[in-house]
């Protein structure tokens, strides 16, 4: 299991360390709890309300322990893919193939700067490992030294899936240990504490519910696991930058594909309930208005 301290690589050190906290906020550790946080904030339309937009809605395996669809509808009523078909409605052909052609292509010099944090982050990952919004899979490679890992990528964007796979291959990780599952992180299609790491890169300012997913994934962590993220951020407020997030954000959420400037995710990660968090502050240049970035580890 990775340390916290291993997170610190002696070549990278984060411009500031926003807070290493145990918290016992928001204690939602089981799909049940799910459910009632889902219940209580959802309204005639179906949705959760927390931190919902909807600029974009008018576009309108058994590797790891996935869980049945159908008792999920008759038990709990928050079925993956009925909250796939809410949160995440399926965009047109040319829009999904769009956004995930422009991912693949445009991110090759935020990879490179990035590469040294994520090769720390995510070194001796072992075990059961979902990564959330994986998006072209951009992150495998550095999985694929792992030792006994089994993967499971989710994502509503089925474009992204042939990218994906693709990225898998070219990192040497069989078909028999990784999957591509179409689906979103406000309902992962997984039991209760059956996975060792959850990670998300770049996904809780696409997400629609940012809470709601940070329970799901305590609930889908077995205790003791790992939550490893990278995230953009909102500015300091009074910045030039903040302001020009705060104009943009429209503009930006159409399009890509939903994807938020001036979300406070770091707090959000902070306040979730995880046991031990410790989140760090870096600035990257090839990230232009997608800055600052949080980088850490939440234990459950
Ligand atoms: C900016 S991309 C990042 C992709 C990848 N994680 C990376 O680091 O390059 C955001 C990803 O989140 C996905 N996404 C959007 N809404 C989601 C949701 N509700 N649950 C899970 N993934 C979501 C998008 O389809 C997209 O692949």
């Amino acid at each position: 299991m990775i340390q916290p301290h291993s997170l610190l690589p002696t070549s990278f050190t984060p411009n500031k360390i926003l807070a290493t906290k145990g918290t016992t906020l928001n204690h939602v550790s089981t799909r049940g709890q799910v459910q009632a946080h889902f219940k209580k904030c959802t309204k005639e339309s179906g949705l959760c309300k927390c931190n919902r937009r909807h600029f974009i809605e008018a576009f309108g395996t058994s590797l790891l322990p996935i869980s049945n669809a159908s008792n999920a509808v008759e038990l709990l009523n928050i079925d993956p893919m009925n909250m796939l078909d809410r949160v995440h409605p399926p965009r047109p052909d040319w829009y999904e193939e769009f956004y995930a052609s422009a991912m693949d292509k445009t991110m090759k010099s935020y990879e490179a700067e990035i590469a040294g944090y994520k090769s720390q982050l995510f070194s001796n990952l072992r075990g059961n490992v979902l990564e959330i919004g994986i998006g072209t899979g951009p992150n495998l490679k550095y999985y694929a030294n792992g030792s006994d890992i089994r993967i499971v990528g989710i994502d509503p964007n089925r474009k992204m899936k042939k990218y994906a796979l693709a990225a898998a291959k070219a990192a040497g990780i069989t078909s028999e240990n990784f999957k591509f599952e179409q689906a979103v992180a406000e309902a992962l299609p997984v039991d209760d504490a059956s996975l060792d790491v959850v990670i998300g890169t770049l996904v809780l300012c696409s997400v629609e519910d940012v809470d709601l997913v940070l329970q799901e994934i305590k609930r889908v962590l077995k205790p003791g696991g790992t939550y490893l993220f990278i995230e953009h951020v909102a500015a300091q407020d009074g910045t030039i930058l903040k302001y020009v997030q705060g104009v943009l954000d429209p503009l930006q959420q159409f399009v890509a594909d939903g994807c938020h400037l001036s979300r406070e995710t770091g707090t959000s990660i902070l306040n979730a309930g995880f046991s031990t968090v410790n989140v760090h502050n870096i600035f990257l240049s090839s990230a232009s208005l997608i800055n600052p970035h949080v980088y850490g580890i939440a234990n459950q």
